[in-house]
């Protein structure tokens, strides 16, 4: 996507935060600290397992990871400029590889394989949850944990952002979200077995991002034949 039409590149607020979070400078997030310990059995289980974090903000998750001695070969993905931008710059400054950061949609995800995948507070930015598992799942990953907006049914919201700098409010984005059955079905068409797990901030409750409401859980999904014993 043009960054002039993406609004992930105007939030200078956001942009700073994220900064701050790539250079472990901020507190660590809820979201990421359960999605390191949500990864933890899959990532044991594989001998240094190559990871992808899908839609990577800062690259945050890599110190979540980090913090709980999990080995993983860390790359994160994401598709604004901006946000690539100051991810590569917080892991220039602690001296990490800026090229673990690639810049890219997830629709978009070709010729690159890994083998476990999480996707944060990411999918329901995406226009369908279809064609970013299909790139996920083409890398050939063994386990996906996803934290998103999920529900009985699917809900397509393509509304103003709001909170945007100055100038760039009129700019829209989804803001959907995920028959959880209907995520699941995909998962197991596809061979891997599926969890849903309660997101430990929000336990179940609704709560407002840019004033629009979310209900955040998890889904957990892995391959039946990798993982055979995993609950
Ligand atoms: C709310 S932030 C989440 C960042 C991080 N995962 C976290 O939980 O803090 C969403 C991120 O997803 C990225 N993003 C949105 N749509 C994307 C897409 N289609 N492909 C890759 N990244 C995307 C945005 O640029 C943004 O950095």
């Amino acid at each position: 996507m043009r960054s002039e039409l993406n609004i992930w590149d105007h939030s200078r607020q956001l942009l700073e935060l994220l900064s701050a979070r790539g250079a472990d400078r901020a507190p660590e997030m809820d979201s990421s600290a359960q999605g390191a310990e949500l990864l933890a059995p899959f990532a044991a289980a594989l001998k240094s397992p190559r990871l992808l974090d899908v839609g990577c903000g800062g690259g945050h998750f890599y110190h979540s990871l980090k913090r709980r001695g999990l080995s993983a070969d860390y790359f994160g993905l994401d598709s604004s400029r901006q946000a690539v931008r100051t991810a590569r710059a917080a892991f220039e400054t602690l001296g990490l590889d800026r090229g673990r950061i690639i810049l890219g949609r997830v629709e978009d995800l070709f010729g690159l394989e890994f083998d476990l995948a999480v996707i944060i507070n990411t999918m329901t930015f995406c226009a369908d949850f279809r064609q970013p598992l299909d790139r996920i799942i083409d890398t050939g990953v063994r386990a996906v944990v996803i934290r998103d907006n999920f529900g009985p049914e699917t809900e397509i919201r393509w509304e103003p952002d709001g909170f945007l700098d100055e100038g760039f409010n009129h700019l829209c984005g989804y803001w959907n979200r995920w028959s959880e059955a209907a995520v699941a079905d995909f998962f197991s068409q596809r061979g891997f077995a599926t969890k849903k797990v309660m997101d430990n901030r929000t336990k179940g409750q609704m709560e407002l991002v840019v004033n629009k409401p979310y209900y955040w859980s998890w889904l957990l999904a892995w391959r039946r034949l990798a993982f055979e014993n995993y609950r």
